[in-house]
């Protein structure tokens, strides 16, 4: 049987590796496009323990539309799944050219080439942050979206339209942008995990670095949100269920050529802060050192998706909950700290 080979870039990253591992096992063959920047080359020899198979991997900036050409060149791509961005919030706000850059010529390289080699199917690393501050906190995609908070989120909902453009310029290629809510756990092997750079802004791994010992404290950012515990709501999402979203998105556009639909990709279950602190001390045994602290500005109160277009669309929905996805991080995080 012919290769099905599928662009994956970014494929070294946080989502993109657990994605590598669904690819193989669902028998594509991936081809990681990454330049390690924000990311490690160990993670390639996680994915090879993991499913015996080394994915192919090629060191190149995404946003280099000459030196990814090669690749198109050297593989006929089936597929791309497009990682290969920046994401953190606050450092958006400090260097947002930076980001538009990044994020928005990396994504214009990968269609100019989708179009140039007739690529049929194309799925999009996209954020829930695309929905800015949303008037109700239970979002579908039809849900208004709201302006950015971020630089960061204004780059996820340009590249969402300047896809919309592409596929109404009468592209062949079938999109689908898949909005993450938030992403969360490591891989049950503990060979692949999240990788933060310094220290990290998102809760679950400031959570087990503080239950490592590697940090100090964890700061709760507010006590006063209109929720139970007055702590702000989320929607947590395990890694490895996330990974499977993207397989079975490139299994729809297989069956459906040609057209664009965004989809949201979350448990459709809010957690709070407290919670997720309760869930870390109940799973690893160890009482968090932590304390209130105050909100952190840009913060959305509550926000949880609705989850009926990913289950009747892609026939996907999450297995996984919120334990096994604290369990599995903390068994990454001892893992990396040796604790
Ligand atoms: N939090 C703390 N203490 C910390 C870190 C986070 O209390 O040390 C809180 C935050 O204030 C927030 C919640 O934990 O209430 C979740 O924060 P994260 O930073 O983990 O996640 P966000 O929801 O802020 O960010 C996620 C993605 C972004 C995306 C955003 C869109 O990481 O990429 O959702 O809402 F832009």
């Amino acid at each position: 049987m012919k290769d099905k080979y599928i662009l994956v870039t970014g494929g070294a990253g946080y989502i993109g590796s657990h994605t590598v591992v669904e690819l193989l096992k669902a028998g594509y063959t991936p081809v990681i496009a990454d330049d390690f920047r924000n990311s490690n080359k160990n993670v390639i020899d996680g994915i090879a323990r993991i499913t015996g198979k080394l994915p192919v991997y090629e060191e190149v900036d995404v946003t280099d539309n000459a030196a990814l050409k090669v690749l198109f060149e050297r593989y006929d791509f089936y597929g791309i799944i497009h990682f290969a961005a920046y994401k953190a919030v606050g450092e958006s706000v400090a260097d947002p050219l930076m980001y538009y850059r990044n994020n928005l010529l990396s994504l214009i390289s990968c269609l100019e080439l989708s179009e140039e080699f007739n690529v049929p199917n194309f799925v999009f690393s996209s954020s829930c942050t695309v929905y800015g501050a949303p008037d109700e906190v239970s979002v579908d995609e039809n849900t208004p979206l709201k302006e950015a908070n971020s630089p960061y989120g204004a780059t996820k909902q340009m590249s969402e339209r300047i896809i919309e453009d592409v596929h109404g310029s009468g592209s062949k290629t079938g999109f689908i942008a898949l909005r993450y809510f938030n992403p969360v756990g490591a891989h049950p092997s503990s060979e692949i995990g999240e990788l933060p750079i310094g220290k990290p802004n998102n809760l679950l791994p400031y959570v087990t670095q503080t239950g490592a010992g590697y940090l100090e404290q964890l700061t709760v950012n507010g006590n006063d949100y209109n929720t139970a515990d007055g702590t702000c709501i989320r929607d947590y999402i395990h890694v490895v269920d996330l990974a499977k979203a993207h397989v079975k998105a490139l299994n729809w556009l297989e069956k459906n050529p040609g057209r664009f639909e965004a989809v949201n990709v979350g448990t459709g279950i809010g957690s709070s802060v407290l919670e997720i602190v309760n869930t870390f001390e109940r799973v690893s045994g160890i009482k968090l050192n932590w304390k209130f602290g105050p909100r952190r500005s840009g913060d959305v109160e509550k926000i949880y998706a609705k989850i009926g277009k990913s289950r009747d669309l892609l026939n996907w929905t999450a297995e996984l909950s919120i334990e096994d996805a604290v369990r599995d991080a903390w068994n990454w995080e001892k893992k990396i700290r040796n604790v």
